[in-house]
């Protein structure tokens, strides 16, 4: 078994700008071999703790964190903040301080991006965000490798994302990005993505070929292979419900949005859903839809991001990926010198 030292670009994955194309392309073949051949992997993370600090609910980012580890060899300890904020009972600096005393890896789900920020300040072990105000990478990573999983070649691809342009939009921008996608974001007016993250994800475009198109009508959803679409609430937004819910009553993803789709067209939701809200049970319940494939691969991805960071991606089987990997590093080594 070879464990090559940490390969990716950044010693975090707060947020999908610390990724180049490569390290989604290693993250990728790592997570399918993972997938593959899980016995191969057992071991990857022995005697490794990871620490999950969530200010805020989750099904999916906790339970994949947790049984990921377990599945990898990893202890994984949960630490419940839904009645208080990350720094309130102490500093956000002498949280990081105390876990990498303890601790191997960090994921972290808060309000702000930059409590997020401000751990992986203070520490020198990796931080991963699960989930901030303004990104969501480990969702984009798994909706890039299960579109992957079903049509193959991701440059060009036309997807659309329909609703609220905020975390899981920002990370799907940024992505589409730098994969050299064609994403077409459907927001009513107010509600587009933040204006950082459209001209950082534009300037990235410009290298990659990618296209990234923001408008607020629903027909532009026209031709695309995926139709993605997120809660109108997000969490923390809950004061605004009302207001929220008139603004996207025109944006629901339901079999006349599909039909405009391309034929082959699958439906795509970060999850949880709010059934007769932003998706009908028509479509989330129908064969195009891929969201428990989605939910499935978080897991995946997020093992070999951490396999990664921690310098324990196990690439037995995959010898010509570890050369190359390990010449991108060596060749990153030399540019930095
Ligand atoms: N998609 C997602 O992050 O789900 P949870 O909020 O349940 O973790
Ligand atoms: N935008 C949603 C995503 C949940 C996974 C939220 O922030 O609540």
């Amino acid at each position: 078994m070879i464990y090559p030292s940490n390969t990716l670009t950044s010693n975090n994955l707060l947020g999908m700008t610390q990724l180049s194309t490569d390290d989604i392309a290693s993250i990728f073949h790592t997570a399918a071999h993972m997938k593959k051949s899980p016995k191969d992997h057992r071991a990857a993370l022995d005697g490794k703790a990871v620490m999950l600090l969530f200010e805020k609910p989750s099904l999916r980012t906790r339970v994949s964190f947790e049984v990921g580890g377990a599945k990898l060899g990893a202890s994984v300890v949960y630490m419940d903040h839904g009645s208080s904020r990350i720094g309130e009972r102490e500093a956000v600096k002498d949280y990081a301080r105390n876990l990498e005393r303890w601790c191997d890896l960090i994921v972290a789900r808060t309000f702000s991006h930059t409590t997020i920020e401000e751990l992986a300040r203070h520490t020198d072990i990796p931080v991963i965000n699960g989930l901030s105000d303004l990104e969501h990478p480990c969702q984009a990573l798994a909706d890039f490798f299960t579109l992957s999983e079903v049509f193959g070649e991701l440059k060009g691809m036309k997807i659309a994302y329909i609703g609220d342009g905020n975390n899981v939009c920002h990370s799907l921008m940024l992505g589409a990005a730098k994969l050299g996608m064609d994403l077409m974001i459907i927001a009513p007016e107010g509600y587009e993505p933040a204006p950082e993250i459209v001209s950082h994800s534009l300037r990235l475009a410009r290298a990659t070929g990618a296209e990234l198109t923001i408008t607020d009508e629903i027909e532009a959803v026209h031709g695309r292979r995926a139709v993605y679409t997120d809660t109108w609430v997000s969490m923390g937004d809950e004061r605004e419900a009302g207001p929220r819910r008139a603004a996207f009553a025109e944006h629901q993803v339901n079999e006349v949005v599909m039909a405009m789709a391309a034929p082959d067209a699958v439906f795509m939701h970060c999850l949880p859903a709010h059934r007769g809200a932003e998706v009908t049970d028509a479509v989330i319940d129908s064969p195009q839809s891929v969201v428990y494939d989605q939910a499935e691969n978080r897991m995946h991805v997020q093992n070999a991001v951490m396999a990664h960071l921690l310098g324990a991606a196990s690439l037995a089987g995959a010898a010509e990926t570890y050369e190359n990997v390990e010449v991108k590093s060596a060749k990153r080594r030399v540019e930095a010198a």
